[in-house]
């Protein structure tokens, strides 16, 4: 199955949309066109029919101390970066009458795709997520992400690499 993702426009009906997390709906209701406005964020969606969203997912750039990621990648970094160059898979949700249908893991691959693409311009070591409780935890696991002590998630832009 293949997918396409397009950008979150003023077309898209984002009021039918239930994930059943409350702060993802209400997220995509209330403040993303703000975000995206102000560049703190940009918006990916998969559409329904009459521009219904099937499910989002939120891309931004991001950092993490170099202490706080793994001993082993930790060596091989220059002791100099005190903060390493990330991106920030802030959000990702799948309408619930489209769960288990395979779409959380291919809005996943799309944006671990648009990652990796976008590390080839500016740079970007690792994707970040920071998982909204431990079933969303479990489901990043999956996909080799690695928790961090704060309880961010991590997966080296080295392993998304791999992937295409
Ligand atoms: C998590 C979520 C995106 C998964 O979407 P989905 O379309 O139902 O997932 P898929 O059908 O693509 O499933 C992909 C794999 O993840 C697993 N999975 C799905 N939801 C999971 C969960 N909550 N916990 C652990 N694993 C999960 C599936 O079993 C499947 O594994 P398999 O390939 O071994 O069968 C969706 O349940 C959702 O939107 N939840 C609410 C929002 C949320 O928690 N987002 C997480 C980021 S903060």
């Amino acid at each position: 199955m293949t997918l396409k993702t397009v950008r979150l426009d003023t077309s898209h009906n984002r009021e039918d949309f239930y994930c059943g997390k409350d702060p993802l709906d209400s997220y995509l209701k209330k403040q993303v066109t703000q975000d995206v406005k102000r560049k703190l964020s940009a918006c990916f969606v998969l559409e329904g029919d009459n521009h219904t969203v099937k499910g989002y997912y939120t891309l931004s750039n991001d950092s993490v101390p170099l202490a706080i990621v793994p001993e082993e990648i930790k060596r091989k970094m220059p002791a100099s970066y005190v903060n390493l160059p990330t991106t920030l898979l802030g959000r990702l949700a799948v309408d619930t009458r489209f769960h288990g249908q395979g779409f959380g893991a291919l809005l996943l691959m799309d944006a671990l795709h648009r990652c990796f693409l976008l590390s080839e311009q500016i740079g970007s070591m690792a994707v970040i997520v920071d998982p909204l409780d431990h079933g969303a935890a479990a489901f990043y696991v999956q996909y080799g992400f690695i928790a961090l002590e704060s309880g961010r998630m991590f997966l080296p832009m080295k392993t998304v690499a791999s992937l295409f």
